[in-house]
């Protein structure tokens, strides 16, 4: 089979690729080894920025997120007792929107699937070949039949655990990582949201967090050990670690409910540049990862492919590189700034094994600061909603 760009991984970032090639008439071929209903039930991201809302509208799959996406115009921070608002549209005139990755996925495989797109799931062994030349390709299993892909390019959209990015040559590779030592344990509830807003908490036992998802169903999530495992933590125990960090003397619940799925993940930094050699591409999850307390994840994935596609339209429309070359710098530009806002969000929340006591005292000074100083708080919500 012959393609313009060959697409490897069905994420945010491969479908939302393949879809924007399709909008300015390249054609692509996806190749996914997980099955739709797999990919379209797994639970991750829930906060998009504007900026991302901003460009699935104008791809044209945005209406379901806008009818059943809830706006967010502030965040709460709990620490010492006391809950403290940010006001994120008055502070930066922007506000973010929750609605479930999932949910995106399932808009963007509709879009694809209507314009019959080459989109095929459960493929395995995939692999790159002749990476160093103008005609790469991938090979690869369908329905147990060995098959092939010859491409101008090839996008390694493949997630962290992908085979794109090991089969990027390793001269000139830097990798840039950093392990907390800590996970987050993530729970879905059947139950009212316990606040219209999300609250992140910092608390002795750890950081915890309030999210959303539907007027019936909450998404929660409390910071655990990374190697813990999920049949460790009973209903009871869960609940009984969500109060005592969420709540205080102020009469407010954490709504309970039938707890219907259990995740542990890791957090980790990890950014790997540069994100092209000769035709071959990273996006998304491939290059980068990011901790998930800034919500940035998703938000990334969709503008690394928002200018990979730029690039591509111009490689085809006009004969120029220049988009194409400038990828990595471009896409570097925002991913450095949200790995280091992850970061800082992180350290300013998380409990550290290895802390001393004037690093705790450390951190609870700068909460004090970042809710105290409109400067402060300016800084936290214009990264936040992603005025960057
Ligand atoms: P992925 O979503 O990982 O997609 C990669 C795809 O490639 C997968 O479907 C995989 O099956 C497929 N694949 C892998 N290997 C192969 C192969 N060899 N061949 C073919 N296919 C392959 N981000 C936010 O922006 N906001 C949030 O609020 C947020 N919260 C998060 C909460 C949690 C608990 C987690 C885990 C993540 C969160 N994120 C968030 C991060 C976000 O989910 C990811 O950054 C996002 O999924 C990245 O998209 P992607 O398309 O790059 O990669
Ligand atoms: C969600 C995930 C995040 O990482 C975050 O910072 C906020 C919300 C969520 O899954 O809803």
């Amino acid at each position: 089979m012959r393609t313009q760009v060959a697409i490897i991984g069905a994420g945010p970032a491969g479908l939302l690729l393949s879809h924007l090639l399709h909008l300015n008439g390249i054609e692509s071929v996806v190749l996914e080894s997980r099955s739709q209903a797999d990919i379209e039930a797994t639970i991750r991201a829930g906060v998009l920025e504007q900026g991302t809302m901003d460009i699935l509208n104008n791809a044209g799959v945005g209406a379901r997120m806008q009818a059943e996406g809830a706006l967010h115009h502030g965040i709460e921070l709990a620490f010492g007792g006391k809950r403290h608002r940010i006001d994120l549209t008055e502070l930066t005139g922007k506000a973010i929107t929750v609605y479930p990755q999932h949910e995106v996925i399932k808009d963007l495989v509709a879009a694809r699937q209507a314009a019959q797109a080459q989109l095929l799931f459960e493929v395995s062994n995939v692999a790159l070949h002749d990476t160093d030349t103008t005609k790469p390709s991938v090979s690869y299993v369908h329905r147990g039949e060995a098959a092939r892909i010859e491409a101008d390019f090839v996008i390694g959209c493949d997630g962290f655990h992908g085979v794109s990015r090991p089969a990027m040559p390793a001269p000139g590779r830097q990798d840039f990582e950093r392990n907390y030592g800590c996970g987050w344990f993530g729970i879905l509830v059947e139950s009212a949201p316990s606040s219209e807003e999300l609250i992140y908490a910092q608390h002795d036992r750890g950081f915890a967090l309030i999210s959303t998802r539907t007027p019936t169903v909450q998404r929660l999530y409390f910071q655990c050990d990374p190697a813990d495992h999920v049949d460790n933590w009973s209903d009871d125990r869960i609940w009984a670690e969500l109060h005592t960090r969420l709540e205080n003397s102020d009469g407010w619940r954490v709504n309970e409910g039938r707890i219907f799925q259990k995740n542990i993940i890791s957090l980790r930094s990890y950014v790997s540049t540069p994100m092209q050699a000769g035709r071959v591409f990273l996006a998304g999850d491939s290059a980068h990862i990011v901790p998930p307390t800034g919500a940035k994840g998703m938000n990334l994935a969709v503008s690394d492919v928002h200018l990979l596609a730029q690039g591509l339209e111009q490689f085809y429309g006009k004969g120029s590189e220049a988009g194409l070359q400038g990828y990595t710098a471009a896409a570097l530009k925002r991913i450095w700034r949200a790995e280091y806002f992850s970061w800082w969000m992180t350290s300013l929340m998380h409990n550290f094994e290895d802390f001393t006591p004037f690093q705790r005292q450390m951190q609870r000074a700068e909460l004090d600061f970042v809710v105290n100083s409109r400067a402060m708080a300016t800084a936290l919500a214009e990264n936040y909603v992603g005025a960057f």
